[in-house]
């Protein structure tokens, strides 16, 4: 007999029943419930085997009949139907009283599918497919998939590394002595059917090699699906997972110096009346590679980040303190940090600073040293600039802030502020008459080394280049 799927009830499904004619099924993460009354005897098993051991729908099949007779069939396959829609069961390959896989919906867009299998063709992993560890498990992703197989054994181990090489089914089953042709195909049905791995036509892996496909890279769908709804039944949003078990980071980081230099503060109500008109700036503003002879200035650079970056207010929280800037942040957070190396400005000497936005000052960090030196030069080949950038400002995150509080989507977050930041950097730039110029990437391990920072807990997102315009 050929070999089957096991079925039963996915994760974290929970089965009560609160009389004698009643069964409520309980979904994770959603929990809704699904009400089940005045089952026979034969259903009632069913449903104790799914949220147990799990069975084969052939067996279920066979319980049925013997119980209730063949005319519950016909409600036996309702129900599973039912199930398979709420994409509450999992299914299993079994081998040797053994757990190999078992596949679990991981979406709302989850669908079982028997995938056929052509013996001529050459079947291969997915480059989208990734295994990690997940609760102690080793676990199968992919931004294709809309289930999660999870892997046991060496003889899983070794057929998802052999698929790493194109191959036939025969191929494959001399490949594994030890697990029957059956099961095999089984597994071999389950990895293409869910997206984890795919037949390869004329040299070509379908449906990877569409033009759509070929130009994502992996870890960009990865972070597009996991940190969008839709395509994961993870956590999202503002869950605050971390409260009372990590303290959060404090709304300004402490002090880096004693010493500051305190920077100049522009008159907000003078410039509102004699600034340039909004539009004009936005029309005007555009990226510039070149400056004037005489640098930038001390006070124009004071200028330019109270407008841009300060600190207007500290709003205290109930769960951790807020800010209010001039660019707007995600949830009020404010993880971003700014660094300038200085290579030229009137006023202020060359070096490595962090610039303090509650107190407006700039704290000395160092030098130009070595590796300050090395962030202008790949800003200076970034941008195809002649001359070296007069100020560097790098923008770095403590992810960690923002971590706290939003969970799945902390990272999206960040770049998008970091691209909020960047507009109000431009306009600013614009109405002051400076020269902006934004960079799309940067190195954050030498940031890090340049900053005295730990990668993990705050390094560069972004990088943005002001000095003095060329009139
Ligand atoms: C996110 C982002 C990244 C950028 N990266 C770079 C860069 O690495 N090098 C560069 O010379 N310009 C960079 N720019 C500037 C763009 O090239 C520029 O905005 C675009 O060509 C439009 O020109 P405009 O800014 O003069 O309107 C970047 C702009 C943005 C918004």
């Amino acid at each position: 007999m050929q070999q089957s799927y096991i079925l039963s009830f996915a994760e974290g499904v929970t089965v009560n029943a609160p009389s004698e004619d009643r069964i409520e099924i309980v979904m994770p993460v959603t929990y809704k419930q699904l009400t089940l009354s005045r089952l026979s005897s034969g259903l009632r098993q069913i449903i104790d085997i799914l949220a147990s051991t799990g069975a084969t729908e052939e067996a279920l099949a066979e319980i049925v009949t013997e119980k209730d007779g063949t005319d519950a069939l016909a409600k036996l396959y309702y129900h599973l139907m039912t199930f398979a829609k709420h994409r509450i069961i999992s299914y299993s390959i079994i081998f040797n009283g053994k757990r190999l896989a078992t596949l679990a919906p991981n979406s709302a867009l989850f669908s079982f599918s028997h995938a056929s299998i052509n013996p001529q063709s050459n079947y291969v992993l997915s480059r989208f497919a990734y295994i990690h560890m997940e609760h102690g498990e080793m676990v199968m992703e992919s931004p294709l998939s809309h289930g999660k197989l999870s892997l046991y054994g060496q003889e899983a181990a070794v057929m998802t590394a052999e698929l790493a090489r194109a191959q036939t089914l025969a191929a494959l089953c001399d490949a594994l002595p030890h697990l029957s042709p059956d099961t095999v195909l089984l597994f071999l049905k389950m990895l293409v059917g869910a997206g984890f791995a795919c037949e390869v036509k004329d040299g070509k892996a379908y449906p990877e090699e569409s033009a759509a496909l070929m130009q994502w890279d992996f870890h960009d769908l990865l972070f597009h699906a996991r940190s969008r709804l839709g395509r994961h039944a993870n956590p999202y949003g503002g869950t605050y997972r971390f409260h009372s078990k990590i303290e959060p980071l404090p709304v300004i980081k402490p002090a880096i110096m004693e010493d500051a230099i305190p920077l100049y503060r522009p008159d907000m109500d003078a410039l509102s009346q004699k600034d340039h008109p909004f539009t004009l700036v936005l029309e005007e503003r555009k990226s510039i590679r070149e400056y004037a002879r005489e640098p930038i200035t001390e006070r124009q650079l004071g200028e330019y980040l109270y407008r841009t970056a300060r600190v207007k207010q500290v709003l205290c929280s109930e769960y951790q303190d807020l800010s209010r800037r001039p660019y707007p942040g995600s949830g009020a957070i404010y993880e971003l940090e700014l660094y300038l190396t200085v290579q030229a400005c009137r006023g202020i000497s060359s070096g490595f600073y962090h610039y303090c936005p509650e107190r407006h000052v700039l704290e000395k960090i160092s030098g130009l040293t070595e590796a300050a030196m090395s962030l202008l030069e790949d800003a200076k080949s970034s941008t195809g600039m002649e001359e070296t950038p007069q100020i560097l400002i790098t923008i770095a995150a403590r992810f960690q802030r923002l971590s706290w509080k939003y969970e799945s989507m902390a990272y999206s977050l960040i770049l998008k502020d970091v691209g909020v930041l960047y507009q109000t950097m431009y306009l600013v730039a614009t109405a002051m008459d400076l020269a902006p110029c934004a960079i799309g990437g940067g190195d954050s391990d030498l940031f890090a080394r340049a900053a005295g920072l730990d990668y993990n807990s705050e390094t560069s997102v972004g990088e943005f280049l002001i000095g003095s315009k060329r009139i």
